[in-house]
Parts: C-alpha cells; sequence; structure tokens
C-alpha cells in the first residue's frame, strides 16, 4: 500500500505536469436535532462493507472524538478557555461538529470524556456508538448538503431519520438488502471535504483551508479532487454481496502518516563545482518542492504540522559532522518562525492562561516549513481557537522553493565526505506531546539528496 499510494500520486500528478455571513453555530443545531440512535453504527456497517470498515477503523476520522490529543486538547484547554473572552465563549460547538457529528446533531456539546482513547498507533476495534464514533459511515453516507458555497464550519446538513435511512453514494445501480440506495453527486464532489477541512475560527481567522489551498492549484482544473488522492481504488467490491465495480474506494484516508508523507515532496541540492580546498568558503543552495500534495505542504492543522529541511555534512556512515544553518534574515521580522527554535515562547492554550513551552523541540537552526499561530498578545500560540493572525511560509503545491546555503570547508575532515539535504515531517512538537502527556509522534523522512564532496 505504502509505495503504491505516493507512486499513484506522482503518476498523477506527472501525467497533467506540466465572506459570506457565518450563520451562528447554535442556529444550525436548533435546525436539525438528531438523536444519536438516528444514526447506525459502523459495526452495522460492517458486515456487509468489510473492507470499508476495516480501512475507516484505522483512520483519523475513526479517532476524530477518541484520538488523544483531540481529547486533551478539548477537555483540558478548549472547555477551561471558554469563559476568558466573549468571542470564544461557544468554541467547543465548532470541535464537536467537526469531531464528533452526531454528538452535534444530538445537541451533546460536551459528551462523556471516552474510555476508548487511541491515536493512530494504539488502535482501537471500531466497537463505537455516539460521540465516539467520530466521523463514521452513517454520518457521511446520510448527508444531504450543505450551507454554504464552499461549505465550512460543518455547515452539513443531515437527512438521517429514526429510521434506516437510504444510503447515498456514487455507485451506478447499486442494491442492498439493508438499506436503500440513491445517487448523489456530492460524494464526487471535493466540497464535501470542504465542510470540515475549511476553518473560520473565532476571530474570523481561517485556522484550515486545505480546500481553498487546493482551489487555488492546478489540481482542479485536471479534475483531480480529494477523492482521487485520498481515496484511491483499491480493488474488490464495495459490499460482500455487491458486484466487482470499476472502482472500490479506499476509505483510509491517509494522510500525516509514513505512507503518504515519504515522497511527497523532493529536494534536490544546487553546487556548481563538487571539489573544495579546506577553508574554503562554499555557497550552494536546494530547491524543494512538493510533489504529491494537491494543496499546501504541510496543510491540515497547520499550527502543529513540523515540515523542515536539515543541511549537514556527513561520513559515509551518515554521521553528520558539520551542521550547516539557514541563514537568517535580517530584513524579515517573521524570519524567526521559519527557523527551528527551542526557546520557550510556544503556548498551548492563550497566552494569559497558560505557560510557554519549547516551541520546536528539534535540532535548532533548520528551514522550517509551517504556519505561526499568534493569539491577541501576540504571542505563538498552538491553540488554534485563539489565532488572531496566521503567518506562514509552507510550501505550495508543485511550487519550487529555493534555499540559499554557504558553509566554509572544515579542516581534519575524513577522505570520503558528503553533503546531505533531508527534509522531515513530524505531527506534532515533543514538547507539546509531553506537555499533554500523550505519545510522541515519530519524525518521518519526505525526502532526502546526497552529494559526495571531494576535498583537497
Ligand atoms: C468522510 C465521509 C465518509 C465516511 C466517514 C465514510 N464514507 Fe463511504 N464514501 C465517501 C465518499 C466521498 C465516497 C465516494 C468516493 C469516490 O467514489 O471517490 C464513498 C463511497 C462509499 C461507497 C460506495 C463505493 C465506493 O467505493 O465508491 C460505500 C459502499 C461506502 N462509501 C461505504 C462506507 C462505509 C461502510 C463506511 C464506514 C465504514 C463509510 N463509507 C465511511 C465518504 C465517506
Ligand atoms: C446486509 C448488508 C449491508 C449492510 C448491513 C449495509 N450495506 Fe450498504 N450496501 C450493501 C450492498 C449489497 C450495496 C450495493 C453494492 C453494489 O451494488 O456494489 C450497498 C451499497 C451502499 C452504498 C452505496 C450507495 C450508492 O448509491 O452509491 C453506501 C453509501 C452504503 N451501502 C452505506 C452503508 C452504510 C453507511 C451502512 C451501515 C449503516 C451499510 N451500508 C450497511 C449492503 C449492506
Ligand atoms: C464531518 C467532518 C469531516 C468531513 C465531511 C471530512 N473530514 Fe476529513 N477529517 C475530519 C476531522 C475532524 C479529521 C481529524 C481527525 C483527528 O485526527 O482528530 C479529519 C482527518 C482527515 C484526514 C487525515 C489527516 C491526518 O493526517 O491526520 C484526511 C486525509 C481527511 N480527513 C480527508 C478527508 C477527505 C478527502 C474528505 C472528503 C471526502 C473528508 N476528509 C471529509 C473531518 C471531516
Ligand atoms: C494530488 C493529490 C492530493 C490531492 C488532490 C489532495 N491531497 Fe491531501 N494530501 C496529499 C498528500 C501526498 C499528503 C501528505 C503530505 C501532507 O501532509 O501534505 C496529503 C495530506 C493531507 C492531509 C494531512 C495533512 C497533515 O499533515 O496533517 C489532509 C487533512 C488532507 N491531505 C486533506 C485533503 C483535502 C481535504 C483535499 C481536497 C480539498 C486534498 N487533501 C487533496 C495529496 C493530495
Ligand atoms: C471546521 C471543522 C473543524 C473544527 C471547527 C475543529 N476541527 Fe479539529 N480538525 C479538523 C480537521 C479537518 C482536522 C484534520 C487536519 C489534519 O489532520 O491535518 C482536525 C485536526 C485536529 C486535531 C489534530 C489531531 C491529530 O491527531 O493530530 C486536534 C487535536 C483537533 N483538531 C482539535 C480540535 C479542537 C479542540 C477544536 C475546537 C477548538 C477543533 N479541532 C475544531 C476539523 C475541525
Amino acid at each position: 500500500m505504502k509505495k503504491f499510494s505516493i507512486y499513484f500520486l506522482l503518476m498523477l500528478i506527472a501525467g497533467i505536469a506540466i465572506t459570506q455571513n457565518k450563520k451562528t453555530l447554535k442556529e444550525q443545531a436548533k435546525n436539525q436535532t438528531k438523536p444519536y440512535h438516528f444514526f447506525e453504527d459502523p459495526k452495522t456497517c460492517e458486515g456487509c462493507h468489510v473492507e470499508k470498515f476495516k480501512r475507516w477503523n484505522v483512520s483519523q476520522h475513526s479517532k476524530a472524538f477518541t484520538g488523544d490529543f483531540f481529547q486533551k486538547q478539548f477537555y483540558d484547554l478548549v472547555l477551561a478557555s471558554e469563559s476568558f473572552a466573549p468571542e470564544v465563549a461557544n468554541v467547543k460547538e465548532g470541535c464537536i461538529g467537526c469531531h464528533a457529528p452526531s454528538a452535534f446533531l444530538a445537541g451533546e456539546l460536551v459528551p462523556p470524556r471516552t474510555t476508548k482513547m487511541d491515536n493512530f498507533w494504539n488502535k482501537g476495534n471500531g466497537d463505537k456508538s455516539m460521540a465516539d464514533r467520530g466521523v463514521f459511515c452513517d454520518f457521511c453516507h446520510t448527508i444531504s448538503h450543505f450551507k454554504n458555497k464552499p461549505p465550512f464550519n460543518h455547515d452539513y446538513v443531515s437527512s438521517a431519520t429514526e429510521a434506516i435511512d437510504t444510503k447515498f453514494g456514487d455507485l451506478e445501480f447499486p442494491w442492498s438488502p439493508h438499506h436503500k440506495t440513491a445517487t448523489s453527486e456530492i460524494y464526487e464532489d471535493p466540497q464535501m471535504c470542504s465542510s470540515c477541512h475549511n476553518e473560520l475560527n473565532p476571530y474570523n481567522v481561517w485556522v484550515k483551508h486545505t480546500f481553498s489551498e487546493y482551489e487555488n492549484s492546478v489540481f482542479p482544473d485536471q479534475g483531480i479532487i480529494c477523492q482521487t488522492c485520498h481515496m484511491q481504488p483499491m480493488g474488490g467490491k464495495p459490499a460482500k454481496m455487491g458486484i466487482v465495480r470499476p472502482v472500490n474506494s479506499d476509505h483510509w484516508w491517509g494522510g500525516g502518516f509514513k505512507e503518504f508523507v515519504e515522497g511527497a515532496a523532493r529536494v534536490e541540492l544546487k553546487l556548481a563545482s563538487d571539489e573544495f580546498s579546506m577553508g574554503t568558503k562554499v555557497d550552494f543552495s536546494v530547491d524543494v518542492q512538493a510533489v504529491a500534495t494537491g494543496h499546501k505542504f504541510p496543510t491540515g492543522s497547520v499550527e502543529e504540522r513540523d515540515v523542515w529541511l536539515r543541511l549537514s555534512l556527513i561520513d559515509n556512515n551518515g554521521k553528520e559532522l558539520l551542521h550547516i544553518p539557514v541563514p537568517e534574515n535580517p530584513n524579515d521580522p517573521n524570519d524567526k518562525y521559519f527557523i527551528t527554535s527551542n526557546e520557550k515562547v510556544a503556548y498551548p492554550s492563550h497566552s494569559k492562561l497558560s505557560e510557554p513551552f519549547e516551541r520546536d523541540a528539534l535540532p535548532e537552526g533548520d528551514r522550517l516549513y509551517h504556519s505561526a499561530f499568534l493569539d491577541s498578545e501576540g504571542n505563538f500560540t498552538y491553540a488554534q481557537w485563539f489565532c488572531v493572525e496566521e503567518i506562514e511560509n509552507r510550501l505550495n503545491p508543485l511550487e519550487i522553493r529555493n534555499e540559499k546555503y554557504s558553509f566554509t570547508v572544515p579542516s581534519n575532515l575524513p577522505d570520503e565526505i558528503y553533503l546531505q539535504a533531508k527534509l522531515n515531517y513530524r505531527r506534532m512538537p515533543d514538547s507539546f506531546a509531553d506537555f499533554l502527556e500523550i505519545d510522541r509522534r515519530p519524525v518521518i523522512q519526505v525526502a532526502k539528496d546526497v552529494r559526495r564532496l571531494r576535498i583537497n
């Protein structure tokens, strides 16, 4: 699956290469109250849609409520901050609207904390009901339409009722013994994803704009949508007793994990010569290009996700002999947000409500592709609901970013030395994971380029 995914995306891309009024959330909830039992549990669908269930069950959609990160952030930080300012008084409604849509529709905006806390590395068994179902089968397949165009902030309208509802989808002439089916265009429309993947926060800042980033890319014109990349064909049948279909779409929605991140961008060292003498100053540059993403890289929870570029001289065992830091740009006041730093300046909540910890928890001095969220005091925060300004330098899809570096060739180097450029990704800084007391997220290598140097 792993190689297959990126290969598929690269082929796809190579082939083509070349303010509305915010309706109040309360109003929405009032319009459509649907008790939990209006929705069938995912285990019910598993009986016939075995593969779909298996994949969904290991996806982030199935962990949207039970995920360790969400649980800690929602109960410990969000609820504790609602009395801080009128703007954030009802912010929990948004979290639940996207992360536990059936709880939102049931009007339960503070569901009980889950006893099934899980994460990508610690997978649950999918036996879920009520809020812990996260973003689940029957919720997605009974959506009628969205209120905005493009949709944002969980503006879905559900058609679920007390009965076993008609399931909407994109199959031609399906027949199911369990439920009625109906064709709906929304499942072949990337706007379906926009409803939750475009988020406007209480301070009117777009804290998630994956859909808008996609809209501004070359992909819509090529007919490539979110589903093309994130719900790839996986062979087999959509339902056990159904027929073999031309497309049986994967329901894993891989994103910020090894399978999708490895190879999502490429790096290329650019240097005029590879022969140098000791003590000379070497100028060179690196091209960095996101080659497999349909949006910026990184995207989504951009306040947490880090992509960074490390330059070094290494020996033939890969041991780092010299770290080559990215030069600072004194003319850019925002430069500090784009160079890894362990200064204790990052707040888990509003800076008036919390104590700062190390910002990146990474080796310092590397180019960082990232979004910095600032709160109303101008401080760096990981609390997207307090963000009043986003400062970012993320990679646009297919854009080539050229980074300039220099170093002086040190003396007493071994015979064989190499210049290495390595691009890495991590879902969140260790300092933040430690603060929340959840598992640290692994570092994933996105891409690497190495050049042998000859030193006289
Ligand atoms: C985030 C919303 C979402 C969730 C959750 C979801 N689906 Fe889907 N499903 C879709 C979309 C979108 C498509 C159409 C994909 C395409 O054809 O590109 C689809 C397609 C299908 C199809 C039609 C066959 C196909 O592959 O196109 C079936 C059957 C299906 N889903 C069943 C399920 C089951 C069972 C679950 C839970 C285990 C589930 N879905 C969870 C959005 C969702
Ligand atoms: C008893 C078996 C069975 C159960 C249980 C079942 N389905 Fe299905 N479903 C089917 C069959 C069979 C098809 C048609 C497959 C085909 O024609 O290829 C189907 C088709 C679908 C489609 C495609 C509809 C379309 O028009 O494209 C969706 C979506 C779907 N099911 C969702 C669900 C969801 C959600 C659940 C759980 C709440 C569920 N199903 C439970 C058997 C079942
Ligand atoms: C009802 C809201 C909702 C809809 C609709 C929705 N998503 Fe999501 N999606 C989420 C939430 C919430 C998460 C994050 C879950 C978590 O990690 O806590 C998520 C996570 C993801 C991820 C995983 C990101 C990662 O690395 O953790 C991908 C990929 C994704 N969605 C793609 C899609 C696509 C493609 C569609 C449209 C077919 C879609 N989503 C529709 C709410 C939604
Ligand atoms: C051309 C293929 C392609 C298209 C189109 C595409 N994506 Fe992605 N997406 C990727 C790849 C590759 C990654 C992994 C690298 C990354 O994290 O950005 C990814 C990552 C993600 C992530 C996880 C980001 C993170 O680090 O947490 C989310 C969420 C996501 N995509 C949602 C979407 C949505 C929503 C759309 C449509 C608006 C979409 N994608 C369109 C290829 C694509
Ligand atoms: C408009 C929909 C929306 C709203 C509102 C929203 N989220 Fe999310 N959230 C998402 C999506 C989509 C993702 C996946 C992005 C990605 O993985 O890159 C996500 C990702 C996350 C993650 C990262 C999970 C992980 O495993 O890395 C956490 C934690 C989270 N949200 C918490 C919250 C909290 C707390 C709130 C309320 C203040 C909130 N969200 C409001 C849609 C939303």
